[in-house]
């Protein structure tokens, strides 16, 4: 039986590879993996050099809409003998399953699907793996983590500040990690590590007592402790007493003195409260908040002894500084000279409590590419301390949004862009009068558009790249958009409500045959890569791969909009294939723009 087989080809191709790139359970096998075995196994039975898991690894998906090529470049460094052995495979054409033609294109062999057996394995397996009810694995979902535990940290702001676009980056990619390991079987534990702690929450008290206001710092909490915050920064500049006050507040508050939490606790409360408005907006979603004040000294201490006996640690007129240099790693501070905590200090701690309390199988840390040094020195540091987790600790860092500073005053807050790209989008809407009018909610639909345009544009891009804040970013309308994503959703969402009288449809009794038109070839294997674009993106935390997907994936369908008529076509089993095939696209762009984060719309 060929699923017997199947397994049995996939498990022997894994143990030449490494288990992620080829699925070894039936259950997460895909049709694309399927046909990629199929021709890796030919291939390798053409050129005895070439293992099927070497095959595998070589073919790629071709970028000029090919569905599979092999370099002949690459197979000739391997053995010059190939090219007889590929031209014999040319000439006798052996039966591939899944596959029509074999051709050689330049320097490159180029393998198409056969179109009939895309749109019956592709489609019935999106409809298989979507329809299936709760807990059960979503179509390009795999159960590759198998459980296994992982924390992901991520967002994590200073408070008392309000949420700027410099916070939305880690926001927006810790959730799209959060939703991607979840849909790749981890059990994940979603971790928002405050920054509710340091000298300068003596800053924020000093200020307050000079500038603060119960009233502001109830209607709104960040804005107005941010204001006192900026202020008493200015002062410091002429005054040097002021630092001195700070330090000494924020010895009382490590202290544990009362009175000098009591205030810091409001803050932190209305912060984090106004946080998680914003959380809400934005689609982002945790399981624990934690933060730098709730570490605990014991780790702190127990780091300085372990690295105090490796002869890396000096002590400046009680300070202790941690040097290493010999690591490439520069020295830093681990305890100031009034003995109060350091936030590299604090990060050691916390990581060793969480390994205690959750026993992490990975722990990823979604931060800024600023911080790589004091990560880079945090995960030595907890090497060095020879924690047998020390090698499952992940910095996954990204860009800056640059042209922002909060001296200058050129700092953007989310809900101000929020608020002018959602105005943008609502002017828009309302020049397209009919379908306008159809909208239950228009301002809620214009915030998400605009949520979508603000965050496909961060996401768009390697994680790494910086990029300058610039409000046409978000306005921009044309080519690779956010909301362009949305529009295809709601007119894919459109096929469907117009034809209500064709549904439901029954997969068994549809008559494939009918999807024969051009460019519908391109929209099934694209729908059938899914699952390897989410394999690849977890391997790599590129949520612009994923992006990439449901701009092609648009792109595809777009093209099909008038060739490919529902409505009014009349002969119904082509219209209920067609339609079947729109239907198909809109769950798998749907849930791609889901792990995303954004919110599909029904109707723009
Ligand atoms: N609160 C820090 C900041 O805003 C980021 C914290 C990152 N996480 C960590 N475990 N160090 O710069």
């Amino acid at each position: 039986d060929s699923s017997s087989e199947l397994e049995s080809v996939s498990s022997s191709l894994s143990s030449c590879l490494s288990t992620s790139e080829i699925p070894s359970s039936p259950h997460s096998s895909n049709v694309i993996d399927k046909i990629k075995i199929e021709i890796s196994k030919t291939l390798a039975k053409y050129c005895n050099s070439l293992t099927p898991g070497d095959a595998f690894s070589r073919l790629r998906f071709g970028k000029n809409g090919q569905d599979f090529v092999l370099s002949l470049a690459g197979l000739r460094a391997l053995d010059p003998s190939a090219e007889e052995s590929i031209s014999l495979l040319l000439s006798q054409s052996p039966l591939i399953c899944g596959i029509s033609t074999v051709e050689r294109r330049n320097e490159f062999i180029v393998f198409t699907c056969d179109t009939f057996y895309l749109a019956k394995e592709v489609l019935s397996q999106i409809y298989v793996q979507s329809s299936s009810s709760e807990g059960l694995p979503t179509y390009g979902f795999n159960s590759h983590g198998g459980g296994r535990k992982v924390i992901i940290e991520y967002s994590s702001p200073n408070i008392a500040k309000p949420f700027h676009l410099g916070h939305l980056r880690p926001t927006i990619i810790g959730a799209f990690l959060n939703n991607l390991y979840r849909s790749c079987g981890w059990n994940v534990t979603a971790m928002n590590y405050l920054g509710d702690w340091g000298t300068q929450f003596g800053m924020i008290a000093v200020g307050f007592e000079k500038y603060g206001s119960q009233a502001e710092l109830e209607r709104d909490p960040c804005h107005h402790l941010f204001k006192v915050y900026v202020k008493i920064n200015a002062d410091a500049e002429t005054d040097p007493t002021i630092k001195m006050q700070a330090a000494s507040y924020f010895k009382r508050m490590e202290d544990g003195d009362e009175s000098a939490l009591a205030n810091w606790r409001i803050w932190r409360d209305h912060s984090v409260n106004r946080y998680k408005q914003d959380y809400a907006t934005l689609n982002a979603h945790f399981d624990v908040y934690t933060g730098e004040s709730t570490v605990g000294k014991e780790w702190q201490d127990k780091a300085i002894d372990r690295l105090e006996t490796l002869n890396v640690i000096t002590d400046v007129t009680g300070m202790k500084l941690v040097d290493m240099t010999q690591w490439g790693l520069r020295k830093a501070v681990l305890r100031k000279r009034d003995g109060t905590s350091i936030y590299l200090s604090r990060d050691i701690a916390e990581a060793v409590d969480r390994h205690e309390n959750y026993a992490f199988d990975k722990m990823i840390y979604v931060v800024a590419s600023q911080q790589d040094l004091h990560l880079a020195q945090f995960f030595k540091i907890i090497q060095l301390m020879e924690f047998d987790w020390s090698n499952r600790l992940q910095h996954i860092n990204h860009g800056l949004v640059l042209d922002m500073s909060t001296r200058k005053g050129t700092v953007i807050f989310l809900d101000k862009i929020i608020e002018t790209t959602s105005a943008f989008m609502h002017t828009l809407m309302k020049k397209r009068t009919e379908k306008y009018a159809k909208l239950e909610n228009p301002g809620a639909v214009a915030q998400e558009l605009a949520l979508t345009a603000i965050k496909i544009q961060d996401l768009s891009a390697k994680r790494i790249k910086n990029y300058p804040y610039r409000q046409q970013r978000m306005e921009a309308y044309r080519g690779d958009r956010g909301p362009y994503l949305q529009y295809t959703y709601a007119r894919l969402s459109s096929i469907r409500r117009r034809n209500e009288h064709l549904l439901p449809l029954d997969p068994s009794f549809l008559q494939l045959s009918y999807l024969c038109e051009p460019g519908v070839h391109r929209l099934l294997f694209l729908l059938g890569t899914l699952p390897h674009v989410i394999r690849t993106t977890q391997k790599n935390h590129q949520p612009c791969e994923v992006v990439t997907f449901c701009f092609r994936l648009s792109r595809a369908v777009m093209g099909l909009w008038k060739t490919l008529r529902v409505a009014g076509e009349p002969d119904l089993e082509k219209a209920r294939a067609r339609l079947w095939l729109f239907e198909c696209t809109r769950e798998v762009l749907g849930s791609a723009m889901r792990l995303l984060t954004l919110r599909p719309l029904e109707r723009v």
